[in-house]
């Protein structure tokens, strides 16, 4: 089976303009969160959409759903999210497990931050071919701007050859299990530290293969970035 998990349990901090979290601020006519789903019921390999939202605000979106978008309803399960990003997506996996009884070898999750509402069906697809001949897939960019390297904080210790550096967005999808094999073999202490599911599967000498990401992926951070979503938004108005 093939699942998605939208991660949705931030609260947003730097975003700094509103008490509700960034995901629920609209961008054209919709609110971010609602364009990242719709993104994804595009997508007909995947099985089951899971949402995984600030408890706070879990039936704040039950609530826009049932009255704006209620075509949503039958599509996706709505679930808590944690107290971060990883704590979310077990969550995730915890209620597929409770609807599905069992969680076989070969079934996938493909994780998607809720603020990344330009993803396109292409990665997706890309990410969930990829998954079948390797355990996780990441999507990432080139990194165009030269990256440096500063213990201190105060002096550049080194700068890597940039033609090897890559940014990483999402989509990021695995095989269940075996993430739930190398987390929960993490000591307290590593699983506080290693909130990316590849560096998880890196640890564990697994080949993460690559996926192209764009440009457009943009995660919505700061209010700089909502204003470019919502330019790129304009271009197309029937959003
Ligand atoms: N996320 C999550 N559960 C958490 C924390 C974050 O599902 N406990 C999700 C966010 O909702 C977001 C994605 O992970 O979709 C990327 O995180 P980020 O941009 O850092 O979101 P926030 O944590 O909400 O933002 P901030 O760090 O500014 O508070």
């Amino acid at each position: 089976m093939i699942y998605a998990g939208i991660l949705a349990g931030g609260i947003g901090s730097r975003m700094n303009i509103s008490n509700m979290p960034k995901q629920f601020l609209n961008i054209g006519k919709k609110p971010i969160i609602i364009h990242t789903i719709e993104k994804f019921l595009l997508c007909n390999k995947i099985d089951k959409i899971y949402v995984g939202v600030n408890p706070d605000w879990n039936s704040y979106l039950v609530d826009i759903i049932e009255k704006n978008y209620p075509y949503l309803i039958s599509k996706i399960v709505i679930v808590d999210g944690g107290k971060d990003r990883n704590s979310t997506i077990l969550n995730i996996i915890d209620s597929i497990k409770k609807d599905k009884g069992s969680i076989l070898d070969d079934d996938i999750l493909i994780t998607h931050d809720a603020v990344r509402p330009f993803v396109s069906i292409k990665m997706i697809e890309e990410n969930i071919e990829g998954c079948r001949d390797y355990n996780i897939v990441d999507t990432v960019i080139p990194s165009f701007d030269t990256i440096v390297i500063s213990e201190d904080g105060k002096f550049i210790s080194s700068i890597p050859d940039r033609k090897v550096m890559y940014q990483g967005q999402t989509p990021q999808t695995f095989k269940i299990n075996k993430f739930m094999n190398y987390y929960n073999n993490l000591s307290i202490e590593e699983k506080n530290i290693l909130t990316d599911a590849c560096k998880i599967f890196v640890l564990n000498g697994e080949k993460v293969f690559l996926v192209n990401g764009d440009f457009s992926n943009i995660k919505i951070t700061t209010v700089t970035d909502l204003k470019i979503a919502n330019a790129m938004i304009m271009e197309n108005l029937d959003d």
